[in-house]
């Protein structure tokens, strides 16, 4: 399997720069809570909290969804939860990808009942063509055509995380 760049390390680090400036002026000097969807989340929101002049909080949850290696089956469970609760705050979603969106429309059902005051989302990529649901997304870093794609958090079999780029795998 070959590996084709498909964005480069140099236009991540601008793109998430002005995504960081972006949400900051936005929140104007609201104190937000960060919420990292691991394990793919883990480079871009290094990069994109280190970036945003924001007071926050920053959690982690683990989600899970069964299917096979590169199709999710829908089935969307929680791995691990955050540790603190949400209720009155200001809530920032960090994905890597949102693909089919049944994630997302997940995760948004879950954390709306937990009572934040507002509940955001911010993926760095975002594959349309495969759309199953309709999920707001506040803030999309870049738009990709439907191929896997690793590197920079997102992985095959739990390999290519640690890429400084994103590519595309080629049979
Ligand atoms: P969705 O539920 O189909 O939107 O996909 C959700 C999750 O599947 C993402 O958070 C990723 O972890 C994973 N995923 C989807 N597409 C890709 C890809 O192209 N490369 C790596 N992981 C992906
Ligand atoms: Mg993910």
């Amino acid at each position: 399997m070959d590996l084709k760049i498909l964005i480069s390390e140099e236009d991540i680090t601008k793109r998430v720069r002005e995504m960081a400036r972006e949400i900051r002026d936005d929140y104007d000097g609201r104190e937000i809570v960060v919420v990292g969807i691991l394990k793919g989340c883990f480079m871009f929101l290094a990069d994109l909290t280190r970036a945003i002049d924001l007071p926050m909080n920053i959690g982690f949850m683990g989600l899970r969804s069964y299917g096979s290696a590169t199709e999710t089956s829908g089935v969307v469970e929680i791995a691990a939860d955050l540790s603190h609760p949400i209720q009155d705050k200001d809530v920032l979603i960090v994905e890597d990808i949102v693909d089919t969106g049944l994630t997302m429309k997940y995760l948004i059902d879950n954390l709306s009942t937990r009572g934040p005051t507002s509940l955001k989302v911010c993926t760095l990529l975002h594959k349309p063509d495969r759309k199953r649901v309709e999920v707001p997304l506040d803030y999309v870093g870049f738009t990709v055509p439907d191929k896997f794609v690793v590197g920079y958090g997102l992985d095959h079999d739990q390999k290519l995380r640690n890429l400084p780029y994103i590519a595309c795998l080629e049979e």
